[in-house]
């Protein structure tokens, strides 16, 4: 039997190459008995404006859909049609430590960056757990940012077994990347960091934002390293290995500039990624084939989400 995978996007805004290597590619290869959903709820914390978090809700399924999530394969829905997670959230907060929440590295980071703290960010990794333990998920591919709330929900379906029983199943998570995809800039790609290169920009916008990539000043005769150049980094994730040791080798020989590497990606993105932009160019002419896989999804995710809330009501009192 296979393991269930589960993993939940952030409809925060457009999926980017690092949103794409670090989880999607993971989703689409592992779709038997899996579930994936855009976490609106989550994105409550920072998307406040009903229009644009409707929008994102949309884009996020539609970019799954395009990059080969399979709905009669995986469960694709909603968070908030599967509102038992927030009941499940409740009785997961009662075995949670107020301490281990605020040393939550997302609260920590967002905290820093000046975004005002609500509750609903210092008790995000909580709804989390919430998600994966509802559908007894066994594995979480997820980004390496996303490691210790994999770990907080272990700890919370550990604590809550250990006073009420086996009633979760313990997750495990997966990295999509070793290493978290650079952006633009040389830092991790990031929507909140402005560095990102969004998976269907295409055209001039795409040309524009790849040649912007940030690299060391060597001009096209030097001899480069390739291990610590972003164009090269991003350029691995695309290319077969051969073709790999290939721009390894140019970048050591010299005569190869920055210039060059940066349209090599930006051939390898277009011919990647442009198959994917064409269905979810059709996604836009036909939104109700989006509609119809969420509600289906709903129904599904919501009958096993029902079954575990049950569950954990019935082993700590409440039935
Ligand atoms: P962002 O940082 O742009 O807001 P999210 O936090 O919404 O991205 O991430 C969604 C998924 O993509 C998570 O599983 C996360 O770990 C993964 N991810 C995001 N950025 C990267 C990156 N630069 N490298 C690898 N994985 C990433
Ligand atoms: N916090 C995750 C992110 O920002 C999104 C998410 C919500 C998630 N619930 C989840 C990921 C459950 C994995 C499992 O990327």
């Amino acid at each position: 039997m296979a393991k269930r995978y589960l993993s939940g996007i952030q409809p925060s805004g457009l999926l980017h190459l690092g949103n794409y290597f670090g989880a999607i590619r993971k989703h689409v290869q592992n779709q038997d008995d899996a579930f994936y959903f855009i976490a609106n709820y989550h994105a409550l914390t920072t998307v406040q404006d009903r229009d644009q978090l409707r929008r994102n809700t949309f884009d996020v399924a539609a970019t799954y859909l395009a990059c080969g999530l399979d709905p009669h394969r995986a469960v694709l829905y909603r968070q908030s049609d599967v509102p038992e997670v927030c009941e499940l959230m409740w009785l997961l907060m009662t075995v949670t430590g107020a301490g281990l929440l605020e040393k939550g590295v997302s609260f920590k980071d967002k905290k820093a960056r000046g975004i005002q703290a609500s509750a609903g960010l210092l008790t995000y990794p909580v709804l989390q757990a919430a998600d994966i333990l509802a559908v007894d998920a066994q594995v979480v591919p997820v980004g390496s940012d996303q490691v210790q709330h994999i770990e907080f929900a272990r700890d919370m379906a550990q604590s809550f077994n250990h006073l009420y029983g086996e009633v979760f199943v313990l997750p495990g998570f997966e990295l999509g990347t070793p290493q978290p995809v650079p952006g633009i800039d040389g830092q991790k790609m990031s929507k909140s960091y402005g560095n990102h290169i969004p998976i269907f920009l295409h055209g001039k916008a795409l040309k524009k934002r790849v040649m912007a990539i940030v690299t060391d000043s060597k001009g096209v005769e030097d001899s480069k390293d390739p291990t610590t150049c972003t164009v090269f980094q991003l350029y691995s994730l695309l290319a077969s290995e051969a073709e790999r040791q290939e721009m390894a080798e140019r970048y050591r020989a010299g005569g190869y500039g920055y210039g060059h590497a940066k349209l090599a990606l930006l051939e390898k993105i277009d011919a990647f990624f442009g198959p994917m932009r064409e269905r979810r160019e059709e996604y836009d002419r036909h939104p109700d084939l989006v509609e119809d896989v969420l509600a289906d999804g709903a129904k599904r995710a919501r009958e096993v989400a029902r079954a575990t809330t049950d569950r954990a009501r019935a082993a700590c009192g409440l039935a």
